[in-house]
């Protein structure tokens, strides 16, 4: 798909369709009013008796419209004028999306990025409607037999800022719309690729194919033997219970010939979590070869910055292994000892996210990072918290925390802060090791999970990302939904923007 950017009249374009907003009762967009007077009120005709009311999401499609060159106009709904904000805005490229894909155009103008949309300017605006278009388009049938033969016609959409001065901006935008998709829709395959085929060793060759294809990245696998020599004894306890050996995944992105410290991203690579023998009941395993959405947010956040060039060094660190019973597995009551020296009491085995990331943090220490930023699907507590609208964030460093908070709000991949102070630290004592796996009491457990994970980051300025309800969703649609890849690029964006000013 190719996406332009252009300035131009509604009723001299030449295309297969332009697609112009309708507010609520009616009311005309100013592109949608222009085409109206041209067309001798053949728009607002055709409202007046009822077609279209302008309510959110609402969709007509018209044909051989007077004096206007397109062979469609699109008109959407676009409800109340003075209450189009993103989540409105959203919808109507969704919508908007969707009604064209019914159709044969295989080139659209649309015109609804010239709407206002409260606080927002171009940039966002083409950025957001480039990554909805292409999200609106993702499907998944590689394990299908027979494949989903829905006639996709559309080929380029052009998109309109309104003057000739936001056409450089605007052209920046929809890459970086692109590259989010692209990053998106790496994560969303990786996720929804059965347990069967995506293995640590699939995700560490997932890997080395963005390496291949980005000479900007470069990767490198730790096996066993390595995380061995390396005393990752909590990684490898997680492991060790499967076939499917564990791996640690380093990915390098140099976007600066400058040592400039990087930006680590520590992913939660479990790629199936059975529990262990602390073993889930059977209705609540499914889902879980969604753990290691963490790891694949990294690969797709990665992959967007390497596709757009970004100005930073960005490291991600993928912990990979797949938790399973058995008699090799761990046991409730295990010591193990993690790469940092601290002992671990295993208590359940299904508190397996932490234990793998426990040494992928100590592990990135190495790069004396700027930051460390670690992805997971930890907790179901975090679900119960916050659902699946919003991922928990945590952190020991509250600038560091802000800006993925306000990263979370541009993107609309959003997220919010709860504590890991102090005062929780002690439900984590274990009478034989220096710290138990899970909490006793264990109410408030996503920061009871955050508390494990921070005694494991002094070092260094790091936030947590608990992502177990917002990287997939459950039900009869069970499908990945590439989250938070867009807030991790968003961030990195935003680091950009930072350093450009000084
Ligand atoms: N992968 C799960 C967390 C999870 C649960 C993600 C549901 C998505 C949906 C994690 O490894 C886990 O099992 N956590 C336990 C921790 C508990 C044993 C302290 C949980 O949340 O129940
Ligand atoms: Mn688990
Ligand atoms: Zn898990």
């Amino acid at each position: 798909m190719e996406f332009n950017v252009k300035t131009g009249h509604p009723e001299k374009q030449r295309t297969n369709c332009i697609v112009v907003g309708i507010f609520e009762n009616r009311k005309l967009s100013a592109i949608a009013e222009k085409l109206d007077t041209i067309a001798e009120n053949f728009i607002s005709n055709l409202l007046k008796k009822g077609d279209l009311e302008g309510n959110l999401g609402q969709t007509l499609l018209l044909h051989h419209v007077p004096n206007v060159l397109s062979d469609r106009i699109l008109l959407v709904g676009c409800g109340r004028e003075r209450e189009l904000g993103d989540k409105e805005f959203r919808e109507i490229i969704r919508k908007a999306t969707n009604a064209i894909l019914q159709t044969g155009a295989t080139e659209i103008v649309s015109f609804l990025t010239e709407l206002a949309v409260k606080g927002r300017d171009n940039r966002w605006k083409i950025r957001q409607a480039v990554m909805l278009t292409l999200e609106t388009l993702y499907s998944f049938d590689n394990y299908k037999t027979k494949k989903d033969k829905a006639r996709r016609t559309l080929r380029r959409v052009i998109l309109t800022v309104p003057t000739r001065r936001d056409l450089a901006l605007g052209e920046r935008a929809a890459l970086e719309g692109q590259a989010i998709a692209s990053g998106l829709s790496l994560a969303k395959d990786l996720g929804n690729t059965p347990p069967n085929i995506c293995t640590p060793i699939f995700l560490a060759k997932s890997a080395e194919n963005l390496a291949a294809e980005f000479p900007s990245i470069n990767t490198a696998i730790l096996d066993e033997k390595d995380m061995a020599s390396l005393k990752m004894g909590a990684l490898l306890s997680v492991g060790k219970g499967s076939q499917n050996p564990p791996r640690l995944i380093t990915l390098e992105y140099r976007g600066r010939k400058d040592k400039q410290k990087p930006i680590v991203l520590v992913g939660k690579g479990i790629t199936f979590d059975t529990g262990g023998n602390s073993l889930k009941p059977a209705m609540s395993m499914i889902g879980m070869k969604y753990d290691m959405c963490g790891a694949a947010s990294v690969l797709g956040a990665l992959r967007a910055a390497a596709e757009l060039e970004l100005p930073l060094n960005i490291i991600g660190v993928i912990a990979a292994a797949e938790n399973m019973p058995g008699s090799k597995a761990s046991r409730p009551e295990d010591v193990v000892t993690s790469m940092s020296g601290l002992t671990i009491e295993i208590l359940n085995t299904d508190a397996e996210g932490r234990l793998v990331l426990c040494d992928a943090l100590t592990y990135s220490e190495r790069f004396d990072p700027e930051v460390v930023i670690d992805i997971a699907t930890l907790t179901n507590a975090c679900v119960m918290a916050l659902g699946s609208h919003t991922s928990g964030l945590f952190g020991n460093h509250n600038p560091l925390v802000n800006d993925l908070f306000n990263a979370g709000l541009t993107s609309g991949d959003k997220c919010w802060q709860l504590p890991v102070w102090d005062e929780y630290q002690d439900a984590l004592n274990s009478p034989f090791a220096d710290i138990a796996n899970i909490g006793n009491p264990p109410e408030a457990g996503a920061i009871l999970a955050a508390c494990f994970l921070s005694r494991f980051t002094k070092k260094y300025d790091w936030a947590h990302l608990d992502i177990a309800g917002t990287a997939w969703r459950g039900g009869k649609d069970r499908a990945a939904t590439g989250r938070p890849v867009s807030l991790l690029v968003q961030y990195l964006l935003d680091r950009c923007q930072k350093i450009k000013e000084g």
